[in-house]
């Protein structure tokens, strides 16, 4: 029996940071209740779908979840429980913003059942999360780690996030320091994106924001890696590093083709080979819920083309790198586009798996664009048959 997680989504945040593309509301902590009602009937209304043992995570994100009351949450978890099972050992995270915690909720978390929590730290240095625009300082972040630790919480990922711009390679080096003291069992390293439809994209399209250039954000994202795996982290995601054991189950399942339930506005799910997802749109999640109606807004089933495309797209995310068929293998080996990729020392072919190289992990997206291409290419060569003979 296959495995399955779960996701639940929390829109709500004291503030939008102003790089922050995710599905949030700000100033709604009256709909707190009403909100945890509804997670709790939609979860009641889904099949049960895990295996006997249970689902063998649960990641509670946002958002920030730690906006309800302990409470709340509890009564969600509850309900996780009832109606999917959670197996025995199975990872529970929370996702939690430092300004938003104090010492006595991290050890309600840890009561209720949290067992791994992700703690958006971002930086070390006030000046980085000025830039970006945080409602918490350096000490804060620090004081929610110990906090977490002095909770009991044995298994801590801290996020970060680097190429703030305005911010130097030494600040990215104190954060990294910081970060290796503290030896959280996780990190999650993330080049600033520029999302569709946020302040800092307005500003960077206006001129009012620098933006980092690629060699730059390339000489951080290295320093990092090279930072985090000297310090003894397996660096087994493009973006996450980990102690030995302690890769995120939950996220690993998602690189991987795990397949994931998905409740709360804009959660996204994969059962069966299919993917669907929940209208994006807080007062209308509400009100498909307490009327008894799916919250769904949308769903697919990729054709096989397109999920080779994304496994291969994921996979070459992951240290194991991806599996190939027989046919695909050779295929590949035949296509000029792969050989100069494997030439040009991006990637490797290792028996029945291609892995990125130390080379290709910088410049993933674009090898991984090209690999791609070149598998849609196969797929269009198996549809049209073999070539004509030259006559
Ligand atoms: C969904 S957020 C939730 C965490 C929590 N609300 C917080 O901000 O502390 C998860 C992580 O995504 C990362 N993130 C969000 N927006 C980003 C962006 N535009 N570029 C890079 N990383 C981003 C941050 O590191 C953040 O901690
Ligand atoms: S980065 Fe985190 S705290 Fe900031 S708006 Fe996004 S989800 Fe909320």
């Amino acid at each position: 029996m296959k495995s399955l997680g779960l996701y639940a989504h929390f829109p709500f945040c004291p503030c939008r940071c102003p790089y922050c593309g995710f599905t949030v509301v700000t100033g709604k902590d009256d709909l707190h209740e009403r909100y945890a009602t509804a997670l709790c009937n939609e979860l009641e209304a889904i099949a049960r779908l895990a295996p006997a043992e249970g689902l063998a995570s649960v990641f509670f994100g946002g958002g920030t979840p730690t906006r309800l009351e302990p409470r709340l949450l509890e009564r969600i978890l509850t309900t996780v429980r009832a109606s999917q099972g959670i197996a025995v050992g199975a990872e529970i995270t929370v996702e939690a913003n430092p300004g938003t915690t104090d010492a006595a909720r991290y050890a309600d978390l840890r009561q209720i059942g949290f067992n791994r929590i992700s703690i958006g730290a971002q930086s070390f240095f006030d000046q980085g999360l000025r830039l970006l625009g945080r409602d918490h300082t350096a000490a804060d972040a620090l004081g929610a780690f110990r906090a977490s630790r002095k909770a009991g919480f044995d298994n801590v990922n801290l996020d970060l996030i680097f190429s703030i711009p305005g911010a130097t390679d030494e600040d990215w080096r104190r954060t990294l320091d910081v970060v290796v003291d503290l030896r959280p069992e996780h990190i999650s390293t993330y080049a600033l994106t520029l999302e569709e439809g946020t302040s800092f994209q307005r500003r960077a399209r206006s001129g009012d924001l620098p933006v980092v250039c690629e060699d730059d954000d390339a000489r951080q994202y290295i320093g990092g890696l090279e930072r985090l795996t000297a310090a003894g982290y397996e660096h087994y995601e493009i973006s996450n590093f980990a102690l030995p054991g302690r890769r995120s189950r939950h996220n690993w399942a998602y690189w991987t083709g795990g397949e994931y339930l998905g409740v709360g506005v804009s959660a996204h799910r994969y059962v069966d080979g299919r993917r669907s997802w929940n209208t994006k749109d807080l007062p209308d999640y509400l009100a498909q819920v307490e009327a008894g109606s799916s919250p769904t807004e949308g769903g697919e089933r990729l054709d096989p083309a397109a999920a080779t495309s994304e496994r291969v797209w994921l996979g070459l995310r992951t240290c194991e790198g991806v599996k190939l068929g027989r046919v695909e293998r050779e295929g590949l080996a035949a296509k000029r586009r792969m050989t100069d990729l494997v030439r040009g020392g991006f990637v490797q072919l290792e028996g029945d798996r291609m892995k990125l190289t130390g080379k290709g992990i910088p410049v993933a997206d674009a090898v991984s664009v090209e690999i791609v291409t070149v598998i849609e290419d196969l797929a269009r060569d198996a549809q049209r048959g073999p070539d004509p003979p030259v006559p």
